[in-house]
């Protein structure tokens, strides 16, 4: 049955196991993405420097991970540092890309063995050398793999994204008249996935914040108050709950039950 990976992780009676059995195996989002937000504000509350936000930030990750694979879930795709993020000060940024670099070796093995496809989109070439390091070793090794792609959103962009999606249909050569959204989307970083159904931010703001603005056009959007650092498989079995009770409609008309055929 297609939710025993996930029931098999949830210790009998434990809160969570209610909310997994109410979940639609049959209607779960491809393609869930997730704007990770509220570490700072974590650590304030606390009286706590923003680094232990984002310190404290890396085990929800860890654990968002493990529920969106052991859910079935084809793509997980988690914002963790914007090309805006570069106006934050250099000590935090420092410690961002420190702590991505642990994560990365420390969960090298549990990506592995869970059949993760790790990937980046946005400008890695952008980041410090020593993590794109990293970052290339985590792709490399996990490219042979076929369960959930994993993309990690890092000096990302989404203008940048469309920028450069143009730039490589020019480099290419692509005719004006064969450039159409089919084409232009396999330009982008997501070449080839399926769009978010399902786009989550945490912290209560209500906002997209430049994060995939071409691939997001028909997402359904859920916003938490849980900070980041306290994100867990409950608040994405509910979101995805959430998700299930939603009619989406594609700019068609709302389907009324029972409704005899339409008659032309
Ligand atoms: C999200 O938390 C982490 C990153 C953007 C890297 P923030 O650091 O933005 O936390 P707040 O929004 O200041 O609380
Ligand atoms: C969005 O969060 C970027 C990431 C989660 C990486 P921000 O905290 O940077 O966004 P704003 O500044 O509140 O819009
Ligand atoms: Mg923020």
């Amino acid at each position: 049955m297609p939710l025993d990976a996930l029931l098999a992780e949830i210790p009998p009676g434990h809160p969570d196991e209610a909310l997994a059995r109410q979940i639609q195996s049959d209607q779960l989002p491809a393609h869930v993405a997730i704007i990770m937000d509220g570490n700072g504000r974590w650590a304030a509350e606390r009286r706590l420097p923003r680094v232990e936000g984002h310190r404290n930030g890396v085990e929800a990750v860890r654990q968002t991970v493990e529920a969106a694979t052991a859910l079935g879930l084809q793509v997980l795709t988690l914002y963790a540092f914007s090309v805006e993020n570069w106006k934050r000060p250099a000590g935090e940024i420092g410690a961002l890309m420190m702590l991505l670099k642990r994560y990365l070796r420390s969960e090298l093995k549990t990506l592995l063995k869970n059949d993760i496809r790790f990937r980046v989109i946005g400008r890695p070439e952008g980041l410090p050398p020593d993590v794109q390091e990293e970052l290339t070793t985590a792709i490399d090794r996990t490219a042979g793999n076929h369960g959930m792609i994993f993309n990690l959103a890092l000096n990302y962009g989404g203008r940048t994204e469309i920028v450069d999606a143009a730039r490589r249909a020019i480099e290419q050569g692509v005719a004006p008249a064969d450039l159409d959204e089919e084409r232009f989307a396999s330009l982008l970083y997501t070449a080839g996935q399926p769009d978010p159904d399902l786009l989550i931010r945490t912290s209560g703001e209500v906002r997209v914040s430049n994060f995939l603005l071409w691939q997001i056009a028909y997402a359904e959007i859920y916003v938490t108050e849980t900070y980041w650092p306290d994100f867990r498989r409950q608040h994405l079995l509910e979101a995805i709950l959430a998700f299930q009770k939603r009619e989406r409609r594609y700019g068609g008309v709302t389907p009324v039950a029972g409704a005899a055929a339409e008659v032309s």
